[in-house]
């Protein structure tokens, strides 16, 4: 079984398979996985199972233990995932990784170890007792020429077994050897995630210092189910070891692109020394900032009066009221995406005080009328030259997220609305964490909760992935 990823496929194949998606309400990804599963349907039986597992695994030069390249130990379990960790593969290799791989019996009914043996450039390891194995390399070499052990997809048997200590076959062996940091990438069925068990067995793993990445929201491989369950995506694992393993020389997948972002609220102003504002305080937009700049991109930032560090390498840009906004916007323009995360003001005061308004003792309070303020997104998103080709908003709700988030998308121009509840009791506004419900005209993703930083990461993994096609 070969790595495919969508990017590999030929124009008018793209074009089909993005049309497919967009009707049917699915990722590009998440389309073939389908295509898949119908052609299994009328073929009558499992297709996967119409492959023969590879009987003897190419082989090519071990990892040597004194590399000074990272070394990761890949362990592949037994699930759908399985296929995105083929992809893992290659982003750890980008990332000047030497990848090993292991996959546990149930692995192998998904991914072949020949597919996996011919991306590692490595042998690929499967059994405990294999003399062959344990001549040339062996579980306790495998556990400690390591720097890192990433299991994914991390099933819940896995789970199960390493919270328990068991070492029944090579994957558990490996796992209960290693002195490495361990690195989980759960994906499982929602109800298996949310069951009492599974929690209590990720409690165990996260007291014993394991680290996660994911599991996301969203759907699942079997028809009509969603939830949390979902395995993260390749790059956003491939982001979590290079911070576990502080690669310096991460790529730079935004390389040469322009992304422009507006953050904070506006300051409208009343008179000299008074302002209309709001809540916002700016921390998702400046995350936005230093992600999209992390990932290699000309950053300019926009920003409303806020109480934040300026993150470094963006063009910075600080301004006061929604029409400094605007004006600060078009001239920045053209940018490649747009990300509209500013909070800003939706009406301004019409006729606020060239002068301080003095109190006048015994005469009646001043009255504010109000003016509305232009909608820079909406503007943006319709300009008819230097539309960037990807235009994100914001839709900060207090009730009916997802529906005023379809209506704001539509009535904006945008391409993606990134909604949240920012109601006072989820303490989004001016927190540290958000949850995010990604929608587009292929449907809604919703994200798990999560900081501020890591909303910002998967979000600059998801443009990442548009603009070089690996998704839609
Ligand atoms: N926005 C903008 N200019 C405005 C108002 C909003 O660019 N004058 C952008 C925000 O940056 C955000 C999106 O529009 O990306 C939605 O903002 P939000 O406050 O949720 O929506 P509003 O348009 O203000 O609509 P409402 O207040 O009715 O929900």
């Amino acid at each position: 079984m070969a790595s495919l990823t969508v990017r590999q496929l030929d124009e008018r194949l793209k074009t089909l398979l993005r049309l497919r998606a967009a009707r049917n309400g699915r990722s590009m990804e998440d389309e073939i996985r389908s295509i898949l599963r119908e052609a299994a349907d009328a073929a009558g039986e499992d297709i996967l199972e119409r492959f023969e597992p590879a009987a003897t695994p190419a082989r090519a030069a071990a990892v040597p233990a004194n590399t000074a390249m990272p070394r990761v130990l890949l362990i592949i379990g037994g699930g759908i995932a399985a296929y995105k960790s083929l992809d893992l593969i290659r982003r750890l290799k980008e990332r000047g990784c030497a990848v090993r791989c292991v996959l546990t019996q149930a692995a192998t009914q998904f991914v072949t170890p020949l597919a996996a043996s011919a991306l590692t450039g490595g042998r690929v390891y499967t059994e405990l007792f294999n003399p062959e194995h344990e001549f040339d390399v062996g579980h306790i070499r495998l556990a400690r020429e390591t720097d890192l052990v990433v299991v994914a997809p991390a099933t819940a048997d896995l789970m199960a077994k390493m919270a328990q200590g068991h070492a029944n076959d090579l994957a558990t062996a490996v796992l209960l050897a290693t002195n490495a940091k361990i690195l989980l990438a759960p994906a499982m069925n929602p109800a298996m995630w949310a069951n009492k068990a599974t929690q209590r067995n990720l409690k165990q793993l996260k007291a014993d210092g394991v680290a996660l990445v994911g599991p996301n929201a969203g759907e699942m491989a079997e028809r009509g189910e969603r939830g949390v369950g979902r395995m993260a995506e390749p790059l956003e694992i491939a982001g979590a070891v290079e911070r576990l393993m502080k690669i310096a020389a991460a790529p730079q997948p935004l390389k040469g692109k322009r992304i422009l972002v507006t953050a904070g609220p506006t300051h409208e102003p009343i008179d000299p020394v008074r302002y209309i504002a709001n809540r916002s305080s700016g921390k998702q937009g400046y995350a936005i900032a230093a992600a999209a700049a992390e990932a290699g991109a000309d950053v300019v930032l926009i920003s409303g009066p806020v109480n934040l560090p300026k993150p470094e390498n963006v063009d910075f840009i600080d301004v006061e009221s929604a029409r400094d906004m605007l004006a600060a916007v078009e001239k920045a323009l053209p940018a490649d995406v747009a990300i509209f995360a500013a909070a800003v003001a939706d009406w301004r005061v019409a006729n606020a005080g060239e002068q301080k308004i003095k109190k006048q003792p015994g005469k009646a309070t001043p009255q504010l009328a109000l003016a509305e303020n232009p909608d820079i997104l909406s503007t943006i998103a319709h300009r008819r030259s230097d539309r960037p080709p990807l235009v994100i908003g914001f839709a900060a709700e207090t009730e009916n997220v997802i529906a005023n988030a379809k209506a704001k998308l539509a009535r904006k121009g945008c391409d993606w609305i990134l909604a949240n509840d920012v109601s006072p009791s989820t303490g989004i506004m001016g927190g540290d964490s958000n949850t995010i419900h990604l929608v587009t005209a292929a449907g809604v993703d919703d994200w798990p909760p999560q900081s501020k930083e890591q909303a910002a990461a998967m979000l600059i993994s998801r443009i990442a992935a548009t603009l070089t096609g690996d998704r839609n």
